[in-house]
């Protein structure tokens, strides 16, 4: 039995509890023997387990681990239950490699697919993002090992990632960049949360209180602690007070001594040492009750990583051509079909168990009296090289079929750089262009983080199979799914654009003069694709399958309905091919009238469903209150509005299959915002403003007209009056009219102001 934490830190001197608030190696916790304080060791992740050999050493290589595929592939499945057994399966894997926290998942959006590291990133949608991270945090904590949800928070870009000043309103922060940490925290309890390198605001993660205290501790509620990101911490003592527990790497003896300096000093109150310890204390301790040391089945760890990989996989585009049937001879061309490329790089980099090549794992799923060519098609380095497209055309002109394997070289694309464009490199697009024109059977396998543009040739192509950084196992998945032993099933994360201009932050990334500004605010991935009507190559939420799915009998709860209660959605999905399947059930809600803007749809439910052929399914879809709600930064919270919404359900986020009209009734009891800028509109539209203000309203617009050439008696129409006033604050109405005004404009506001608080 460990003794209270709280007598424990009684017995602790000040320079232990500072000591403890500091890595004591870039991988370890410091640990107080004499009180029986356990070390405690984290390791990257997370899609793998990253253990460094000798925690003393910051770049030692890792202990072997199963690569799984990254974040891009494992949103794609949207498969919350898979996702939870990719926890489990990763926390076994720590605990044998005694492993206490696993520093992922990453969850920032992705505003840009230019962002370096969004191969480690779920997805576009804050909703997608929170459900797929609660539930990996869950499958992982679930066996007694740790996470460390991260980044926290707006680290969108890797460009001056240490250092740059993210400019966010309210609103774009609470609806697009905190609602997945708020949901993982909220559904899941991290056990720690990571801060981000970056400012938000003027202000680094790792000071910023507002961040860490106002929200994710008090608002939200969180218990464990909060780590900085590796060398985040600027100054230690105003981290500690904004909220910033532990700080990583260690040692760092100068920060230590800062602590206890400040302490002596008064300058750091002791209590706020205290709750870090007592937060760090409540984790260490934790972890220290799951024994150590098990061992893993790296066979069936390598076999779910492949089943993933094959989940996640997207099947973009297909004439037909696929699966593959009987075909004689087959162009296998591409370097990627060799040298497999399964993950990206920077801190997430696993050192793999094993590997798979992608075209010895092709021949063991083909028929037996298939026969392959090999050409390599494009070098590691990203040359032109003209050679290598003439001899895998020369392979593909007497071939049945040609499938070209291409990655992105990784000097496109890692943790620590954004990537300059959304290209594939010159070679690659010559070699697709000379292929398609002597093979029509051609189809592109792409291994890449994040979107890349395809206009120039996809037009050539039979079919197309989005396979991401697909981790060990990846090489079969690809040759489950060409041949048809899986049925593709995986959904886009992210919207793949038609060009990069087309993007939502082209004008506003990476930022200069150290500043990036997010001037897209809520409106990033389909939100702004929807919204400005602007095609795109493939839709968020778009896969194809080897099966077609129909949906009928649509339903809802209720139609009428208050914001507390909720609704539920039914619909009944039909596998109407001839192979079993799965289909990933999409639900968006559309705000027909809203007081601020809103995106035309929104994410805010979704199920994956396994239908064999013929066979139909209910799938019920709860939608809460905040699936109708968007924050106000006016009233500084969460808010709903009485009226009609939409409950879209779809197959994509661009094929919706039934709409279903509701009418929702809000309980919230929400302070009068009207003040002395208020428009004359803003009075008008709130029912007190308006009852307060109607005696002086004939008044005030006739003279109005009359002042400004617009009244009816001046030859102009009541509208133009209207229009022209709605949008003067009623302070400055006052202003044209003060001769005739009894007291001063200001006053008189001030006297509405009152009456509007008396009777609201
Ligand atoms: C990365 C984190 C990582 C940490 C430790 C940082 O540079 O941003 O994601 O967990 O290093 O390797």
């Amino acid at each position: 039995m460990f003794e209270s934490i709280e007598s424990i830190i009684e017995k602790m001197t000040l320079e232990e509890k500072a000591a403890l608030c500091t890595g004591a190696s870039p991988w370890t916790t410091t640990p107080v023997e004499r009180l029986g304080i356990p070390e405690m060791t984290v390791s990257d992740g997370p899609h793998g387990v990253r253990r460094v050999a000798d925690v003393n050493d910051f770049v030692a290589g890792s202990l072997p681990a199963t690569c799984f595929p990254t974040a891009s592939c494992t949103a794609s499945t949207w498969d919350v239950e898979l996702i939870y057994t990719m926890g489990q399966v990763l926390a076994e894997e720590c605990n044998a490699l005694k492993v206490d926290v696993v520093l992922g998942p990453g969850v920032n959006m992705k505003r840009t697919p230019l962002g370096g590291r969004n191969f480690e990133y779920f997805s576009e949608d804050p909703y997608l993002t929170g459900q797929m991270a609660a539930s990996f945090i869950n499958g992982v904590q679930s066996k007694g090992i740790g996470t460390s949800l991260k980044h926290y928070a707006t680290n969108n870009q890797e460009s001056q990632r240490m250092t740059i000043n993210a400019k966010i309103d309210e609103r774009t922060l609470r609806e697009i960049y905190l609602p997945a940490f708020e949901t993982a925290v909220k559904k899941a309890k991290p056990w720690t949360v990571m801060c981000a390198y970056n400012k938000l605001n003027g202000k680094y993660g790792s000071e910023n209180s507002k961040l860490l205290m106002d929200i994710l501790k008090n608002e939200w509620g969180f218990e464990g602690f909060v780590v900085s990101d590796w060398g985040a911490v600027h100054d230690r003592v105003e981290a500690m007070k904004a909220g910033l527990d532990l700080e990583m790497p260690g040692p760092r003896d100068r920060r230590v001594k800062a602590v206890i300096e400040a302490v002596r000093s008064g300058v750091l109150n002791e209590s706020v040492l205290n709750e870090s310890v007592r937060r760090i204390l409540g984790i260490v301790f934790r972890a220290a009750k799951t024994e150590k040391g098990c061992t893993f089945n790296a066979v069936a760890h390598h076999a779910l990583a492949r089943q993933i990989a094959a989940d996640g996989m997207v099947l973009l585009k297909n004439n037909g051509i696929l699966p593959l049937k009987e075909q004689k001879h087959i162009a296998v061309i591409g370097l990627a079909a060799k040298e497999a490329y399964f993950q990206g790089g920077g801190s997430s980099h696993i050192n793999p168990i094993q590997v798979d090549e992608p075209f010895l794992e092709l021949k063991k799923v083909a028929p037996h009296t298939t026969e392959f060519s090999y050409s390599e098609g494009y070098s590691a380095d990203a040359s032109f090289d003209q050679q290598l497209i003439d001899s895998a055309v020369k392979e593909a002109t007497t071939a049945d079929v040609a499938l070209l394997y291409l990655s992105l070289p990784a000097s496109k694309e890692s943790e620590g750089y954004d990537r300059p464009d959304l290209d594939l490199t010159q070679q690659q697009v010559a070699l697709i262009k000379a292929i398609t024109a002597v093979q029509p059977n051609t189809v592109v396998i792409l291994n890449n983080g994040d979107p890349v543009v395809m206009s120039e040739w996809i037009d050539g192509v039979a079919a197309v199979l989005e396979a991401w950084m697909m981790g060990q196992a990846g090489g079969g998945a690809i040759a489950d799914i060409l041949y048809g032993k899986i049925n593709p099933s995986g959904k886009l994360a992210e919207t793949f654009p038609l060009k990069l201009a087309d993007t939502p932050a082209y004008i506003n990334f990476p930022g200069e003069n150290g500043e990036v500004r997010y001037g897209e605010g809520i409106f990033i991935g389909y939100r702004y694709y929807d919204t400005k009507k602007i095609s795109v190559q493939f839709p968020f939420g778009y896969g194809l399958s080897y099966t077609e799915f129909k949906y009928s009998n649509p339903k809802v709860s209720a139609a009428l309905f208050k914001d507390i209660d909720g609704l539920t959605i039914s619909v009944d999905v039909t596998n109407t091919g001839k192979v079993a399947g799965k289909e990933i059930v999409q639900v968006y809600v559309h705000d027909r009238k809203s007081k601020l803007v809103r995106p035309p749809k929104e994410l805010k439910g979704f199920v994956k469903v396994a239908l064999q052929p013929a066979e139909t399914k209910t799938v019920s879809i709860p939608l809460d209150f905040r699936a109708f709600a968007y924050f106000h930064p006016g009233y500084n919270q969460w808010i709903t509005e009485d009226g009609e919404f939409d409950i879209l359900i779809g197959s994509s986020s661009a094929d919706i299959r039934c709409v279903q009209t509701i009418t929702m009734q809000s309980t919230l009891k929400l302070p009068c915002l009207l003040n002395k800028e208020s428009t004359l509109r803003d009075w008008l539209e709130d029912p007190t403003g308006k009852r307060v203000f109607e005696p002086l309203f004939q008044q005030v617009t006739k003279q109005m007209g009359v002042t400004f050439g617009l009244g009816e008696e001046e030859g102009g129409t009541g509208m133009e009056t209207m229009n022209f006033l709605m949008e003067l604050a009623v302070r400055d109405i006052f202003y044209f009219q003060e001769t005739s005004l009894s007291m001063s404009p200001e006053d008189l506001v001030d006297d509405l102001l009152a009456q509007v608080k008396q009777q609201s």
